[in-house]
Protein backbone atom coordinates (compact mmCIF):
# COMPACT_ATOMS: atom_id res chain seq x y z
CA UNK A 1 0.00 0.00 0.00
CA UNK A 2 0.94 3.45 -0.67
CA UNK A 3 1.77 6.35 2.06
CA UNK A 4 -1.14 7.28 4.15
CA UNK A 5 -3.24 10.52 2.53
CA UNK A 6 -2.01 13.48 4.96
CA UNK A 7 -5.20 15.33 6.86
CA UNK A 8 -5.62 18.50 8.74
CA UNK A 9 -9.20 18.50 10.69
CA UNK A 10 -10.77 21.60 11.74
CA UNK A 11 -13.40 21.50 15.11
CA UNK A 12 -15.29 23.90 17.54
CA UNK A 13 -16.30 21.27 19.98
CA UNK A 14 -16.26 18.05 21.75
CA UNK A 15 -14.68 16.44 18.84
CA UNK A 16 -16.64 12.81 18.88
CA UNK A 17 -16.09 12.48 14.99
CA UNK A 18 -12.35 13.52 15.23
CA UNK A 19 -11.79 10.96 18.28
CA UNK A 20 -13.43 7.88 15.77
CA UNK A 21 -11.06 9.39 13.65
CA UNK A 22 -8.04 8.96 15.10
CA UNK A 23 -8.94 5.75 16.45
CA UNK A 24 -10.28 4.78 13.04
CA UNK A 25 -6.35 5.46 12.05
CA UNK A 26 -4.98 3.25 14.06
CA UNK A 27 -6.21 0.42 12.15
CA UNK A 28 -3.04 -0.70 10.19
CA UNK A 29 -5.77 -1.11 6.60
CA UNK A 30 -6.24 2.79 7.23
CA UNK A 31 -5.14 4.89 4.16
CA UNK A 32 -5.06 8.21 6.13
CA UNK A 33 -3.25 9.82 8.86
CA UNK A 34 -4.50 13.26 11.01
CA UNK A 35 -1.63 15.19 11.24
CA UNK A 36 -2.47 18.42 12.29
CA UNK A 37 -6.05 19.56 14.46
CA UNK A 38 -6.88 23.29 14.10
CA UNK A 39 -9.87 25.29 16.45
CA UNK A 40 -11.41 28.49 16.33
CA UNK A 41 -11.78 27.95 20.15
CA UNK A 42 -10.73 26.27 23.08
CA UNK A 43 -12.81 23.11 21.95
CA UNK A 44 -12.36 20.38 24.10
CA UNK A 45 -12.15 18.03 21.23
CA UNK A 46 -8.26 19.10 21.13
CA UNK A 47 -7.63 16.93 23.74
CA UNK A 48 -8.21 13.87 21.43
CA UNK A 49 -5.19 15.07 19.27
CA UNK A 50 -2.92 15.94 22.17
CA UNK A 51 -3.16 12.92 23.83
CA UNK A 52 -2.05 10.91 21.30
CA UNK A 53 0.95 14.20 20.43
CA UNK A 54 -0.86 15.08 17.38
CA UNK A 55 -0.61 18.93 16.54
CA UNK A 56 -3.38 20.78 18.13
CA UNK A 57 -3.57 24.23 17.84
CA UNK A 58 -6.19 26.56 18.68
CA UNK A 59 -6.68 30.33 17.38
CA UNK A 60 -9.14 32.33 19.38
CA UNK A 61 -11.01 35.08 18.66
CA UNK A 62 -9.28 37.62 20.71
CA UNK A 63 -5.65 36.85 19.71
CA UNK A 64 -7.08 38.74 15.95
CA UNK A 65 -8.33 41.86 15.27
CA UNK A 66 -11.27 40.96 13.09
CA UNK A 67 -12.83 37.45 12.54
CA UNK A 68 -12.33 37.48 9.33
CA UNK A 69 -7.67 38.04 10.25
CA UNK A 70 -8.81 35.11 12.82
CA UNK A 71 -10.23 32.63 9.61
CA UNK A 72 -6.97 33.80 7.41
CA UNK A 73 -4.77 32.25 9.99
CA UNK A 74 -6.47 29.41 10.39
CA UNK A 75 -6.43 28.69 6.79
CA UNK A 76 -3.01 29.47 6.43
CA UNK A 77 -1.89 26.69 8.91
CA UNK A 78 -4.18 24.75 6.85
CA UNK A 79 -2.23 25.51 3.67
CA UNK A 80 1.05 25.28 5.67
CA UNK A 81 0.12 21.69 6.17
CA UNK A 82 -0.12 20.47 2.88
CA UNK A 83 -3.10 18.08 3.51
CA UNK A 84 -4.45 15.78 0.86
CA UNK A 85 -7.59 16.33 2.80
CA UNK A 86 -9.38 18.69 5.24
CA UNK A 87 -12.12 17.63 7.40
CA UNK A 88 -14.77 19.71 9.08
CA UNK A 89 -15.96 17.36 12.26
CA UNK A 90 -18.20 19.89 13.70
CA UNK A 91 -15.89 23.38 12.59
CA UNK A 92 -18.59 26.36 12.88
CA UNK A 93 -16.77 28.77 11.27
CA UNK A 94 -18.81 30.28 8.33
CA UNK A 95 -16.21 29.90 5.56
CA UNK A 96 -15.99 32.18 2.71
CA UNK A 97 -15.60 31.04 -0.76
CA UNK A 98 -12.28 32.06 -0.84
CA UNK A 99 -11.22 28.93 1.20
CA UNK A 100 -14.07 26.94 -0.27
CA UNK A 101 -12.99 27.59 -3.74
CA UNK A 102 -9.35 27.18 -3.23
CA UNK A 103 -9.64 24.21 -1.36
CA UNK A 104 -12.68 22.38 -3.08
CA UNK A 105 -12.39 19.04 -4.06
CA UNK A 106 -10.58 18.20 -0.57
CA UNK A 107 -12.74 20.05 1.86
CA UNK A 108 -15.22 17.05 3.60
CA UNK A 109 -18.26 17.74 6.16
CA UNK A 110 -20.15 16.15 7.77
CA UNK A 111 -23.73 16.89 8.54
CA UNK A 112 -26.24 15.65 10.98
CA UNK A 113 -28.97 15.13 8.47
CA UNK A 114 -29.89 13.62 5.40
CA UNK A 115 -29.07 16.15 2.56
CA UNK A 116 -30.25 18.23 0.87
CA UNK A 117 -33.28 17.91 4.02
CA UNK A 118 -32.36 20.52 6.78
CA UNK A 119 -29.25 22.02 5.91
CA UNK A 120 -27.65 24.49 8.86
CA UNK A 121 -28.11 24.29 12.51
CA UNK A 122 -30.58 22.27 14.52
CA UNK A 123 -31.45 19.62 12.39
CA UNK A 124 -32.64 16.54 14.56
CA UNK A 125 -35.43 18.61 16.46
CA UNK A 126 -36.66 20.17 12.29
CA UNK A 127 -36.49 16.29 11.39
CA UNK A 128 -39.45 15.85 15.11
CA UNK A 129 -41.28 18.54 13.62
CA UNK A 130 -41.38 17.33 9.85
CA UNK A 131 -42.91 14.43 11.12
CA UNK A 132 -41.04 12.28 8.84
CA UNK A 133 -39.75 8.74 9.09
CA UNK A 134 -36.23 8.84 8.75
CA UNK A 135 -33.21 11.06 9.78
CA UNK A 136 -29.31 10.59 9.63
CA UNK A 137 -26.17 11.77 8.22
CA UNK A 138 -24.43 13.03 5.00
CA UNK A 139 -20.69 13.27 3.63
CA UNK A 140 -19.82 15.87 1.52
CA UNK A 141 -17.91 17.92 -0.43
CA UNK A 142 -17.83 21.31 0.48
CA UNK A 143 -18.64 24.51 -1.68
CA UNK A 144 -19.50 28.25 -1.06
CA UNK A 145 -23.34 27.55 0.13
CA UNK A 146 -24.20 26.08 3.39
CA UNK A 147 -24.07 22.25 3.50
CA UNK A 148 -24.67 22.19 -0.02
CA UNK A 149 -21.84 20.82 -1.80
CA UNK A 150 -21.89 17.16 -4.04
CA UNK A 151 -22.93 14.82 -1.23
CA UNK A 152 -20.94 11.43 -0.82
CA UNK A 153 -22.31 8.96 1.58
CA UNK A 154 -25.28 9.08 3.86
CA UNK A 155 -26.76 6.67 6.58
CA UNK A 156 -30.10 6.66 8.11
CA UNK A 157 -31.83 5.56 10.61
CA UNK A 158 -35.69 5.93 11.62
CA UNK A 159 -37.06 8.15 13.55
CA UNK A 160 -39.54 6.79 16.54
CA UNK A 161 -42.55 7.61 18.46
CA UNK A 162 -40.96 9.87 21.85
CA UNK A 163 -37.87 10.55 19.94
CA UNK A 164 -36.44 13.98 21.49
CA UNK A 165 -33.74 15.91 19.95
CA UNK A 166 -31.24 14.35 22.39
CA UNK A 167 -32.35 11.08 21.43
CA UNK A 168 -32.52 11.28 17.77
CA UNK A 169 -29.28 12.78 18.02
CA UNK A 170 -27.66 10.02 19.58
CA UNK A 171 -28.60 7.50 17.24
CA UNK A 172 -27.52 9.52 14.53
CA UNK A 173 -24.33 10.14 16.14
CA UNK A 174 -23.42 6.62 16.51
CA UNK A 175 -23.89 6.69 12.19
CA UNK A 176 -21.73 9.54 12.06
CA UNK A 177 -18.90 7.83 13.36
CA UNK A 178 -19.16 5.02 11.23
CA UNK A 179 -19.62 6.82 8.10
CA UNK A 180 -16.93 9.45 8.32
CA UNK A 181 -13.38 7.43 8.60
CA UNK A 182 -15.27 5.01 5.75
CA UNK A 183 -15.61 7.89 3.72
CA UNK A 184 -11.91 9.75 4.41
CA UNK A 185 -10.35 6.38 3.92
CA UNK A 186 -12.29 5.60 0.46
CA UNK A 187 -11.23 9.30 -0.78
CA UNK A 188 -7.79 8.72 0.63
CA UNK A 189 -7.79 5.69 -0.89
CA UNK A 190 -8.92 6.83 -4.62
CA UNK A 191 -11.77 4.26 -4.56
CA UNK A 192 -14.27 7.82 -4.24
CA UNK A 193 -13.53 10.64 -6.49
CA UNK A 194 -14.76 14.44 -7.37
CA UNK A 195 -14.65 15.05 -11.51
CA UNK A 196 -16.34 18.59 -11.72
CA UNK A 197 -18.56 18.74 -9.09
CA UNK A 198 -19.96 14.50 -10.03
CA UNK A 199 -19.08 12.05 -7.69
CA UNK A 200 -17.20 8.80 -8.91
CA UNK A 201 -17.44 5.39 -6.78
CA UNK A 202 -14.98 2.71 -7.81
CA UNK A 203 -16.76 -0.67 -7.34
CA UNK A 204 -14.89 -1.36 -4.09
CA UNK A 205 -16.73 1.18 -2.80
CA UNK A 206 -20.05 0.42 -3.61
CA UNK A 207 -19.63 -2.96 -2.37
CA UNK A 208 -18.45 -1.79 0.94
CA UNK A 209 -21.12 1.23 1.67
CA UNK A 210 -23.58 -1.62 0.67
CA UNK A 211 -22.36 -3.96 3.23
CA UNK A 212 -22.21 -1.02 5.66
CA UNK A 213 -25.88 0.21 4.39
CA UNK A 214 -24.41 3.45 3.55
CA UNK A 215 -26.40 5.44 0.74
CA UNK A 216 -24.17 6.61 -2.27
CA UNK A 217 -26.62 9.06 -4.06
CA UNK A 218 -24.63 9.65 -6.98
C1 LIG B 1 -21.80 16.51 14.56
O1 LIG B 1 -23.16 16.27 14.77
C2 LIG B 1 -21.54 16.87 13.13
O2 LIG B 1 -22.42 16.22 12.25
C3 LIG B 1 -21.80 18.35 13.10
O3 LIG B 1 -21.28 18.82 14.31
C4 LIG B 1 -21.33 17.77 15.29
C5 LIG B 1 -19.95 17.62 15.85
O4 LIG B 1 -19.92 16.71 16.91
N1 LIG B 1 -21.22 18.95 11.92
P1 LIG B 1 -18.52 16.24 17.51
O5 LIG B 1 -17.78 17.52 17.95
O6 LIG B 1 -17.79 15.50 16.45
O7 LIG B 1 -18.87 15.37 18.68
Amino acid sequence: MGARKRVTALISGRGSNLECLLEAQEDSASTYQIDSVFSDCEAPGLDHARRRQIEAKSFLREQYPSRTLQRAAIFNAVRSSAPDLIILAGFMMIIPAEYTGEFFGRLINIHPSLLPEFPGLHTHQRAIAAGGRYHGCSTHFVDQGVDTGPLIAQARCEIVPGDTEETLAARVLTLEHRIFPWTVNQLAADEISLKGRTVHYSTRARESAAHQHFILPG
